[in-house]
């Protein structure tokens, strides 16, 4: 069994006043320092600030179903066969040898972060993420879900055209046990119309309250069927359209309800699968660019305290942009545009090649240097106070930046992107890097699919309490999962908080949250030891 795969009893530790551990708890006091600044008369007023948490974690990892929107897709047939193939250790020919399945791309399976080190030796230990507190395994996950196409799973990975074909034949017999997707629903208006001729698989009529009450059934209908006590809700179906934003329609919570029992045209599938979700309680991620979570989905999220993330997987392009944009401004070079072209020829990309889907896919694509370029004032003129509104002035100095999308269908699930950063460096010199990056698309976004999955489930094991502020009881965490960010383009956030898109600063969060829910500081590239004598 490959390491990645390997399963483990829960094997830390933690031996401090911090940490206590009773039969069904990990408790753990966390103290969360941080720097309030004020700035007035060219002055930084600091005052060094710390607020004490505790945290409580199920330890019980629950049994947990994953359904897919889009099961039949690249990225649902690909997850499922995978998971399959790690569960019965299938191995497969490939034209260079032997090949084992594992969880490489997955953050959770397949990295690593630094516990501490050893006492004697001095030297760093290592531990994979899954190993800082009880998780899921993939492969224990219960698959199910909704296509609009009602292939099989056999044939729908046969027609994906991903995985080798020694794979697939040996784990047809796997995927055809799970049946075929569930009938969807399909407003054509929300996705491009070349995907008509697949749309064999849907639920009758155009009540939408109906819909939303058939989606709920089949959710609890899951559940029930394989005894589950959590199941998370993956949107992993086509980009759909921007919903517009219509005050009285899609604004508020209650007004969302009501337009949904109005069959409003404007409630698209995504939204109503996300309503469906937090009404059964169960956590919803949007791996799709649209905006799903119109502000009525998020309150109505809130009202429940179900939990949600988005948007976007985060697999190529935009993840090493995330990275390297953030390389260019932190060394104190200045991006003047950075230019992304891709081509690909699967069904996302078919889907992609309507224009309005296009739109979703762009704006997803464009948000990620946003916060970087707004952190660094000295390369970048921030926008003026006072200036006309909609001028260049009052949106600040930005780098130019554009995305371009191309269907291929030659070239399949094989993505291709090629990007150039072109950037103003000492006294007026210029430079230009180009990347280009070739790779299967389902095979990166499929574990990440996974990582969300897993985390949506532990975080929702995750209460905390505010000791400073005299919280008694222990609360769960608020509605939007924005620390899932690592693996999402335009992560979702709590509204009125900024988004942070540095990958970086993405795992760095996550990183120190698991380790504050077992009672250890995050940080640790201080090193002081190395540091004095
Ligand atoms: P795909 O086109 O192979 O699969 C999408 C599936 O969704 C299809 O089987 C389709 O029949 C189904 N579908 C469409 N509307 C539906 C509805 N209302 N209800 C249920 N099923 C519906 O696409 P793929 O490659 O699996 O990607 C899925 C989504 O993930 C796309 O939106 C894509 O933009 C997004 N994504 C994919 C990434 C990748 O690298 N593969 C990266 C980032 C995002």
């Amino acid at each position: 069994i490959h390491p990645t795969a390997a399963r483990r009893p829960y094997p830390i530790v933690v031996q401090s006043e911090n940490t206590s551990y009773t039969s069904e708890h990990i408790i753990s006091k966390f103290t969360n320092r941080g720097t309030d600044v004020i700035v007035a008369d060219g002055q930084y007023k600091v005052v060094p600030t710390a607020k004490e948490y505790e945290f409580q974690t199920a330890v019980k990892v629950p049994k947990t179903g994953l359904m897919m929107v889009g099961w039949g897709g690249n990225n649902g047939t690909t997850l499922s066969a995978t998971i399959l193939a790690n569960k019965h250790n299938i191995v497969w020919h490939t034209k260079s040898g032997i090949q084992q399945p594992n969880y490489i791309g997955s953050l959770i399976r397949a990295s690593t972060v630094r516990l501490g080190a050893d006492p004697k030796t001095g030297k760093d230990i290592h531990v994979p993420i899954s190993d800082l507190l009880p998780m899921v395994h993939p492969n224990d996950l219960v698959l199910g879900g909704w296509d609009i196409s009602g292939a099989p799973l056999d044939e729908a990975m046969k027609r994906a055209e991903v995985l080798d074909w020694d794979l697939q034949r040996q784990v047809a017999p796997h995927m055809a046990a799970l049946g075929a997707p569930l009938p969807s629903i399909y407003y054509p208006d929300f996705i491009a119309a070349n995907q008509e001729a697949r749309a064999d698989n849907v639920i009758p009529g155009k009540d939408k309250h109906a819909h939303l009450e058939q989606l709920r059934a089949d959710i609890r209908a899951f559940k029930e069927k394989h005894a589950l006590e959590r199941t998370i809700v993956f949107w992993t179906a086509n980009t759909e359209r921007y919903a517009d934003i219509i005050p009285g329609v899609n604004d508020t919570a209650d007004n969302l309800l009501a337009a949904i029992r109005a069959s409003h045209e404007e409630v698209s599938p995504s939204t109503l699968f996300a309503v469906a979700a937090i009404l059964e309680g169960e956590p919803f991620v949007n791996g799709a660019p649209q905006n799903t979570f119109v502000p009525g989905v998020i309150e109505l999220a809130e009202r429940h305290k179900s939990f949600i993330g988005g948007d976007d997987l985060k697999s190529g392009q935009t993840k090493l942009k995330s990275v390297f944009a953030e390389f260019l401004v932190n060394a104190g070079i200045k991006p003047l545009s950075i230019a992304s072209y891709n081509h690909l020829g699967n069904n996302d990309g078919h889907n992609l090649s309507a224009e309005r889907q296009f739109k979703s896919k762009e704006i997803s694509k464009s948000s990620v240097v946003d916060d970087m370029v707004s952190a660094n004032a000295l390369l970048f003129r921030p926008p003026q106070e006072g200036a006309v509104k909609g001028s260049k002035e009052a949106k600040g100095e930005h780098p130019d930046h554009i995305v371009v999308i191309k269907y291929v269908p030659a070239v399949g699930d094989s993505k291709r992107a090629i990007d150039e950063y072109y950037s103003e460096i000492f006294c007026g010199g210029r430079s230009t890097i180009n990347i280009f990056n070739e790779c299967e698309d389902s095979l990166l976004a499929t574990p990440l699919i996974l990582d969300l999955t897993i985390l949506a489930e532990l975080l929702s094991r995750v209460k905390y309490r505010n000791v400073s502020d005299g919280q008694t009881e222990f609360a769960p965490l608020y509605s939007v999962l924005s620390l899932l960010s690592y693996m999402l383009k335009a992560p979702l956030v709590k509204p009125g908080t900024d988004v942070v898109n540095s990958l970086n600063r993405q795992r760095n969060a996550l990183e120190t949250f698991l380790k504050a829910c077992i009672g250890i500081e995050g940080s640790s590239d201080l090193l002081l030891e190395t540091r004095i004598w």
